[in-house]
């Protein structure tokens, strides 16, 4: 039988893979679900409670205890995906530079992946999902029937979230923010449960030097042959 698909996309911090995930569930009509906000919803919630970063039991408890829900919006022809905690929106919270780091650190838990696992793939069970993260072709989604990593470098990334940054009114220095995304490269590459790495079975889409509707249409022409009748009228684009 066929039904829509599983989509899998992973990359490091800041490599454009967000955006390209959005807008590639946009035009397949697919639920997206950014997995980080999720990691980052836990570790807000810890930062807010006070919980200790090192308290590994306390963090899997919390991560199985929150309510965590996407909720899609579209305002003035943009869509964006709001997250909601235990009934509040704390989709600007999350993006807080504190966030960066604390979210990394308790992604390191397996407990809290375990916790967090579950919940992705209850999202992803009835397919039409573009899912991104770190781990989702080779843990919360192994039988995705796409598999990209999507990259760029250093430099790159860096510069896209400097600006980014600069743009929400955070003070900090271009240097600053490449040091934080290496050691945050270095921290989910390095740890034991999970670590980020290129699956064998994915597609690399390096898209340093490239724009957003360019990386776009790349990772287009990837999937559209995958696309199922089920998919109707977006398969013939
Ligand atoms: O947006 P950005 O690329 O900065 O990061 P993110 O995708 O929001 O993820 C924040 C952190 O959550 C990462 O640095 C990882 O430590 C963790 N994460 C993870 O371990 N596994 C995932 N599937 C997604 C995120």
């Amino acid at each position: 039988m066929q039904r829509r698909l599983i989509i899998a996309i992973d990359g490091p911090a800041a490599g454009g893979k967000g955006t390209i995930a959005l807008r590639l569930a946009e035009r397949l009509g697919y639920v997206y679900v950014d997995t980080g906000a999720m990691y980052r919803a836990v570790a807000w919630e810890a930062l807010r409670r006070r919980i200790s970063l090192e308290d590994e039991s306390a963090l899997q408890a919390l991560a199985e205890s929150l309510d965590i829900t996407f909720r899609r919006e579209e305002q003035d022809g943009h869509v964006r995906y709001r997250v909601w905690v235990d009934g509040e929106d704390v989709s600007e919270a999350i993006r807080r530079p504190e966030v960066d780091h604390a979210s990394s650190v308790v992604a390191q838990y397996p407990g809290v992946r375990a916790a967090l696992v579950e919940k992705q793939r209850a999202l992803a069970r009835e397919g039409g999902v573009v899912m991104e993260g770190r781990d989702i072709s080779t843990v919360v989604l192994p039988h995705a029937d796409v598999k990209l990593f999507i990259t760029a470098s250093l430099a790159e990334r860096a510069r896209r979230r400097y600006e980014q940054r600069r743009q929400a009114g955070v003070a900090t220095t271009l240097a600053e923010v490449q040091a934080e995304l290496a050691e945050r490269d270095r921290r989910d590459s390095q740890r034991r449960a999970a670590p980020m790495r290129i699956p064998e079975d994915a597609i690399v889409v390096d898209t340093t030097g490239l724009d957003v509707d360019t990386s776009l249409h790349l990772v287009w022409r990837l999937v559209r042959p995958h696309l199922t009748s089920e998919d109707g009228v977006q398969a013939q684009v």
